[in-house]
This record gives structure tokens, sequence and C-alpha cells, in this order.
């Protein structure tokens, strides 16, 4: 095996709950929103790390928290080592530079009321250490020209674009102040999937041209296959697997997993054919009230009294530690087992 190039974001034990109130004038609180719960990751440099999972199970509250738009409620976050969730002052301002988001509409994202160069450029307010005054529209048109806009369109505003220009703005502004991590949420979402293609290429290319680690959050499987090195699986707040895509993909052993790449659209009918559709019995439990043990039992069919008592840890399983092999990848499941399901493509 390669050698991993080195850890450049180390994520454990991440949580964020809300507090859950009741009452108008006098507020208490009866609980909270496990949002969060308990997030372990690690992002290594140059790699695309994808987080898939359902709507609500946690993705963009994990983004917020790496890119320091919300504070963990426990847990850390280590860029290059060193824990920025107990970083304030100057030093979380110079750290802050480094990590970057591109958000997901591209509609609602960008002012309206402002030019595109003074929006690509506002970073520039922030950390004028960057960019010295005098400098910043010619940084800006260059920023332009890489993301493969013209150059003259400096003075115009957000609606005289397209969505998938739009994006390319809000990817021109995540750059301006040269990061080495993007944190992407849904990028691609908001676009028409003849766009989603170009953007994504665009990703790829800018990521080979500056060195950058992408954390890259899709709930579309097929899109996070053709970005991601490696990729976690998100359920109620955790990630319940994690590890190469074709490991993922090709070799899942979560059952949670398992589901989610038989409902992905197969365009192949012979492939249709062959495969089998898991269908998960009830609804994704509420975030205030986490099933005890495995969160996934109240849905799984190999739910056993073990996965109610027992939290399972995401660990390669036992039973995979011997023969090695791709099916040996962190999984959450005191079952685990492989069951392959034709499900994406590796190339698009
Ligand atoms: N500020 C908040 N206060 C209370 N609950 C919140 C807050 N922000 C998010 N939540 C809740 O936390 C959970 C996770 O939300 P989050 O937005 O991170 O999910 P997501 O995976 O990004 O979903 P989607 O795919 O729809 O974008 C949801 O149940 C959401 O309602
Ligand atoms: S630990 Fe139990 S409930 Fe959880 S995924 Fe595995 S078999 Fe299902
Ligand atoms: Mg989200």
């Amino acid at each position: 095996m390669a050698d991993m190039p080195e850890p450049i974001l180390e994520v454990r034990g991440l949580v964020k709950h809300y507090p859950l109130t009741q009452g108008v004038l006098f507020k208490r609180q009866i609980g909270s929103v496990k949002a969060v719960d308990g997030v372990d990751f690690t992002l290594h440099r140059g790699e695309t790390l994808g987080v898939v999972g359902e709507s609500g199970c946690g993705k963009s509250t994990v983004a917020k928290m790496l890119v320091n738009l919300e504070r963990p409620t426990a847990g850390s976050i280590r860029y290059k080592g060193e824990d920025i969730t107990r970083l304030s002052g100057r030093a979380l301002k110079a750290v802050r530079r480094n990590i970057q988001m591109v958000f997901q509409d591209p509609y609602t994202s960008l002012n309206p009321r402002m030019t595109v160069g003074d929006i690509i450029g506002e970073p520039y307010d922030i950390h004028p250490e960057v960019a010295p005054k005098g400098d910043r529209r010619r940084r800006v048109r260059e920023l332009l020209d890489v993301v493969g806009l013209n150059p003259e369109y400096i003075n115009r505003y957000p609606h005289q674009f397209s969505g998938g220009q739009r994006q390319r703005i809000g990817i021109a502004r995540g750059l301006a102040l040269r990061p080495e991590v993007i944190v992407a949420d849904e990028p691609v979402s908001a676009l028409d999937v003849s766009v989603q293609a170009q953007v994504i290429n665009l990703m790829d290319r800018l990521q080979n041209e500056f060195g950058l680690s992408y954390v890259f959050i899709a709930h579309d499987l097929s899109i996070v296959r053709h970005i991601s090195d490696r990729v976690g699986v998100m359920y109620l707040g955790r990630i319940v697997e994690i590890g190469g895509d074709a490991e993922i993909y090709d070799h899942p052993t979560h059952p949670y997993t398992q589901a989610l790449l038989s409902a992905v659209p197969v365009p192949d009918p012979e492939a249709r054919e062959h495969r089998e559709r898991i269908i998960l019995a009830g609804d994704v439990p509420s975030p205030t009230n986490v099933p005890s043990g495995c969160r996934f039992r109240t849905r799984c069919w190999k739910a056993e009294e073990r996965c109610a008592r027992e939290v399972p840890p995401l660990a390669v399983p036992a039973v995979f530690r011997g023969p090695g092999g791709p099916a040996a990848h962190d999984s959450a499941c005191h079952f685990a087992q492989e069951r392959p399901v034709v499900a994406v493509e590796a190339e698009a």
C-alpha cells in the first residue's frame, strides 16, 4: 500500500447538541437535538473525503464546525496537529484562513447587491495581509480566470450569471485566501445535472493545481464516488462506515450503507435486474431521541438484543481483521458482513 499523506484535519469525538426549549416567556430546556453526536474522521493532505447521508443526519452541522461557524459541544478538530476548537483571537483567525467553505445554493449565498469583484474580494477585508488594497482587483481577476470566468465580468452582479457560473464565483471566493482545505456542502445539489459535471471537473482541476484537500458533502452517491478518494457514511449524527471509495461502494459491510447503495438509480437495465433493493423499515428517529446502543437498530433487519445494549465502535470489525482485503475498513456494526449491492459505476 502506498504511503498515506500526512493528516491535515483530525476530527475526534465531535459533538453538537442544540438545546430544545419549551415556553415563550419562561424558556425551559426540555431536551437536546443531537445534530452531531460523536464524529471521527481524518482528512489527509490532497485527498477528497466524501460525506454522505440522508437529510438531517448532521452533514451541514459538521461542515459548520469545521469552518468555525458553529462551536462544538464537545470533541476536537486538529488542523496540522493543533486543536482549533480551543483557539481564539488572532490564532483562530490565522487558522480559519486555511479552511474555507463553499455553500450549497449559489442563488442565495451571494449578496445580490454586491458586484462579483466585491464578493470575491470580500475575504481580503478580514485578511488584508493576504492582499494589499492596491493589489485586490488584480487578484480577483486572476481568480475569475482560474475558475473559468471572464475577468471582464468583475463589475457584474450575481443575477447576471447562470447557476453554474454563480457556483464558480462561490468557489473563487472560497479560494481567495489560498486555503489548504475546502469544505464543500452540497456544492452542486442546486445545479442542473448537465452543469454539475462541469463544476465537479473544475473542483478536480483546482485540487490538483493548488494541492487542496476537500471535505465534499452530498446526498448523491454517484457524484460522491466520482470525486472522492474516501467516503464516510453518516446516520443520525454519526459516521457508521468509512473507507476508500471502492471499499465503501463495492464492499459495504454496514447494513445502512448497503441500504443506501441499493436505492441509487442504476441506468444499466441488466445491472438493475441483478440488484436487490433493500427497503428500510420505519423512519429515521428524531435526533432528540436517539435509540440506545446502535442508533440504526430501529430500522435494521439484522438487529439483535446486543444492538440495543452496546454501541458498536467505528473500527475494522473483528471478522475482517484476519483476512484483510477491501471489507477490512471501519464499520460500526456488531454483525458487519459483506453484501455486495450492484450500485454505482466507478467512473461516470
Ligand atoms: N440551529 C439549530 N437548532 C436546532 N436544531 C438544529 C439546528 N441546526 C440543525 N439542527 C438539526 O440538526 C439536525 C442535523 O441538521 P443538518 O443541517 O446538519 O443536517 P444535514 O445532514 O445537513 O441535512 P440536509 O441533507 O437536509 O442538508 C437536524 O435534525 C436539524 O433539524
Ligand atoms: S449493530 Fe446491530 S442494529 Fe446496528 S447495524 Fe449492526 S446489526 Fe444492525
Ligand atoms: Mg445540509
